[in-house]
């Protein structure tokens, strides 16, 4: 089973980035546990700060991939594009955010990807990526 991992903006500083929000872990360490936990997932991962590459990516890989587990971080929340390219494309996504985005501020609660995901995963830190993974199994 071919799963990629994308994530949006300012997720490359994971472990850096308000750790009290995010937690201390960089992503790529997160990555190898995951990895050892599911050894029958073939994963690929693909982080971008540029929204139309995050579009490029979900084209490239929304045809072949068995399942996309997409954090688009702060373009869930503006990116009409986005959005659309969830809707074009074939395999299933399942959106996630390491924050419970509902207990936020008010622009957070708002997902232009939500309603062509599979389903949505928020405010389990790194863990809603394991979740969103099992969901695929
Ligand atoms: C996030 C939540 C977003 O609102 C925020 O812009 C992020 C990360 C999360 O994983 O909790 O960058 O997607």
């Amino acid at each position: 089973m071919k799963i990629i991992i994308i994530n949006g903006p300012n997720l490359n500083l994971l472990g850096k980035r308000e750790p009290g929000i995010y937690g201390s872990h960089s992503f790529e360490d997160y990555l190898s546990i995951l990895k050892t936990k599911f050894t029958t997932i073939d994963f690929a991962y693909y982080q971008s700060n540029i929204e139309g590459d995050i579009i490029d990516k979900l084209h490239e890989v929304g045809f072949n991939y068995d399942g996309i587990v997409l954090n688009a971080a702060a373009y869930t929340h503006t990116s009409v594009g986005i959005g659309d390219a969830v809707k074009a494309i074939e395999t299933p996504v399942i959106e996630v955010h390491i924050s419970n985005v509902h207990s936020r501020e008010e622009f957070r609660h708002k997902s232009f990807i939500a309603a062509s995901a599979k389903g949505v995963i928020s405010g389990f830190g790194l863990k809603s990526y394991d979740l969103a993974v099992e969901s695929f199994l």
